[in-house]
């Protein structure tokens, strides 16, 4: 069978991936500690979950504006303009179903064949098959973890070239946990006023944050950015939305109608239901917020306390997002029952089939010295993962 090129290119996400292939080991009885979630361990807040049952009882189950309903489309801007300090009319805003789709109809609507996109790297898994999707080509851009897994605006500078057409930037992180200072997203800004890339800021873990760091969108910061940065947020982490698929973008409006015409012709609007309960979730207080932001923390100090235990087990803290990176890459080459394990993808799958541990390998993520693990599920799951972890290591020879 031809398959078409584009679609050729691109990789299974790796994160559904082990997901999946824990779950088999759990359908066979086997206990395994999984330790991957890329979504909260929360249940969606009841108010949120009462404004849908209302929709649908009011029959509001029909289609939408295809970019999103108009009181939804003005909650997103004016909670970018109190939150994030971005001026946007709701003409700005692009509803989409959920923010994966809202990256993809960035560069879907942007790029051209051949045009390049830079990654920094460590990035979500998605990034670089979106582009290729697209029919760019994704340009991974290192950053060095002595460096906090930081964007550094000379590398930056080394990276844009003339078919440059758009700087992915992901604070807080997903893998690292780095989260940027408004100085560092300053610098950046500065590197690119020669240049005239597009910037699309991926925002999504805004409200999971730790230790006294704060979040600032770039294209506040710097007036000049404003005009070409796409802004992306959604529902999904701050809000326990995963399943309800609401993400939006902001941006100069060329590029958000450009984004909208495509939805318009692929997926129509994103679910009527799901609108009304995000827009309920916009405009309430948010106690729930709070209290999962505060119960992520101490998972978070938990767990860097506990890997730090483990002897040859480096790791930058991370100050947002639920992930922890540790680097495993003296364990490589280690031997398990005598059969040396190559490196850490082979590690990962090591201590995911004898181990019992489900965690990431970073080699998806651009960083294949590490592995990411998840502190989104249930305190005593981590407590039995790291038990787990530091026998598996210890047991190597
Ligand atoms: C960095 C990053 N961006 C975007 C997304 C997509 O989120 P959504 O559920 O809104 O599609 C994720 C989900 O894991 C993510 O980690």
């Amino acid at each position: 069978m031809r398959l078409s090129r584009r679609v050729g290119s691109i990789v299974e996400s790796a994160t559904l991936n082990v997901a999946e292939r824990a779950g088999a080991l759990k359908a066979r009885g086997i206990d395994v500690a999984t330790l991957v979630a890329g979504q909260p361990d929360f249940d969606t807040p009841d108010e949120i979950k009462a404004a849908a049952v209302e929709a649908i009882r009011q029959g509001f189950t029909k289609y939408t504006a295809s970019s999103g309903i108009p009181e939804l489309r003005a909650a997103i801007a004016e909670k970018f303009r109190k939150d994030n300090g971005l001026v946007v009319s709701p003409e700005d805003v692009l509803v989409s179903c959920g923010a994966k789709h809202s990256l993809f109809n960035f560069f879907a609507a942007t790029c051209e064949e051949g045009d390049e996109v830079l990654i920094p790297a460590p990035y979500w898994v998605s990034y670089p098959e979106q582009v290729k999707a697209a029919g760019a080509v994704p340009v991974v851009v290192p950053t060095r973890e002595e460096e906090g897994w930081k964007l550094r605006p000379e590398a930056l500078t080394a990276a844009l070239g003339p078919r440059t057409r758009a700087v992915v930037l992901n604070s807080p992180n997903n893998p690292t946990g780095a989260v940027y200072s408004a100085e560092e997203l300053a610098a950046l800004a500065r590197a690119l006023r020669g240049h005239d890339a597009l910037v699309l800021s991926d925002e999504i873990y805004e409200k999971l944050i730790y230790g006294g760091a704060r979040h600032h969108s770039i294209a506040a910061l710097e007036p000049a950015l404003a005009g070409r940065t796409v802004t992306v947020n959604g529902m999904s982490k701050a809000y326990a939305m995963t399943g309800w698929r609401i993400g939006y973008a902001a941006g100069p409006r060329e590029v958000i109608e450009a984004m909208a015409r495509l939805q318009s012709q692929t997926t129509s609007n994103p679910v009527s239901i799901a609108q009304k309960a995000a827009l309920a979730a916009l405009t309430r207080p948010t106690p729930d917020l709070a209290r999962m932001v505060a119960e992520f923390d101490r998972r978070r100090l938990t767990m860097v306390e506990r890997l730090r235990r483990i002897p040859e087990l480096p790791l930058a803290v991370p100050q947002g997002a639920f992930y922890v990176f540790p680097r495993l890459s003296a364990y490589v080459g280690r031997r398990l029952n005598g059969s040396p394990l190559a490196n850490v993808s082979a590690l990962a799958d090591a201590l995911l089939e004898v181990g019992h541990v489900a965690t990431v390998p970073g080699e998806p993520f651009g960083a294949p010295h590490h592995i990411r693990i998840s502190y989104a599920v249930a305190p005593e799951v981590i407590d039995r993962g790291l038990d787990r972890l530091e026998r598996f290591l210890a047991s190597l020879t």
